[in-house]
């Protein structure tokens, strides 16, 4: 895991400022629009599990471009940001500033939570491209068990295993099997990465097997068709790529989103 992950760090940090580039404007909106952090009803989900979340510790985990950061600290959550890339932890904590939000910032590997400061959060959350980062689910899931206060809750949202398969064109046709999970290495722009494309069972058998309890699992299509045109900001412009008979991926399940729960005792 170890090695795998240094270099993904080393590709995030040189990564950094193609991604900054891409949005200068939605994560200004967040702390006040926090549904544009949020995909696949996860937001709701954090409404109907965790109710208010003024004054509460939250962590959120691979927090990348900070959006879920921006918008749970709008609504008044006490926030750790964990992320492994220094680079991507420090536009973010210039745009926090900013924002005028104040939120705790920390480099770390999402499997070794050991340097987050010692809070049990009645929160931890992960978004959109995260799992994909991760070697080892369990040792991921052991650790958000371990920060999480009992009865605290893990909500996600992030690609769905289902989308990993195909190739990206409209034409359905596999690119590989869907147990293929990986590691995925990759040369991007002088760098390597690894990825993992965790099956459905991947990612809910190690989360029960970290002792957390599955309380929800909601499977959703994309909204917007940003999503199939490869962006992750803004408004996507080709909207026939939302119905399945044109594009037949949108026929599947484009979000996983899961609600699981610290046991109370
Ligand atoms: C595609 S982004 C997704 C995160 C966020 N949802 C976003 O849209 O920016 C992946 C993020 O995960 C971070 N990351 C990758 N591996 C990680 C790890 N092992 N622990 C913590 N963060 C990690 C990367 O630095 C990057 O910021």
């Amino acid at each position: 895991m170890g090695e795998m992950h240094e270099a993904n760090r080393k590709y995030w940090d040189a990564a950094t400022p193609r991604w900054r580039e891409l949005d200068e404007e939605d994560w200004r909106r967040c702390p006040e629009r926090p549904s544009i952090a949020f995909e696949g009803n996860a937001l709701d989900m954090i409404y109907e599990f965790v109710g208010t979340l003024a004054g509460k510790p939250v962590c959120v985990l691979g927090s990348g471009d900070n959006y879920a950061a921006f918008a749970l600290a709008g609504l008044g959550a006490v926030i750790t940001s964990v992320d492994i890339s220094e680079q991507r932890l420090r536009v973010a904590e210039e745009r926090a500033g900013i924002l005028g939000l104040d939120i705790g910032f920390v480099r770390s590997d999402a499997a070794d939570l050991t340097s987050i400061p010692d809070v049990k959060y009645e929160l931890v959350c992960s978004t959109n491209g995260f799992f994909v980062w991760i070697a080892d689910l369990i040792r991921l899931y052991s650790e958000i068990s371990r920060v999480l206060r009992p009865g605290g809750y893990y909500i996600f949202w992030d690609i769905h295993p289902f989308m990993r398969p195909w190739k990206n064109q409209r034409i359905l046709e596999m690119e590989k099997p869907y147990f293929q999970a990986g590691p995925i290495r990759s040369e991007e722009q002088g760098q390597t990465t690894y990825e993992f494309h965790w099956t459905l069972s991947d990612i809910i058998n190690s989360l029960l097997k970290s002792g957390l309890v599955l309380r929800r699992i909601l499977e959703t299509t994309a909204q917007d068709p940003r999503f199939w045109q490869g962006a992750s900001y803004g408004k996507g412009s080709d909207n026939s790529l939302l119905d399945w008979q044109n594009n037949p991926r949108a026929g599947l399940p484009t979000w996983l989103t899961i609600v699981a729960q610290e046991p109370s005792t």
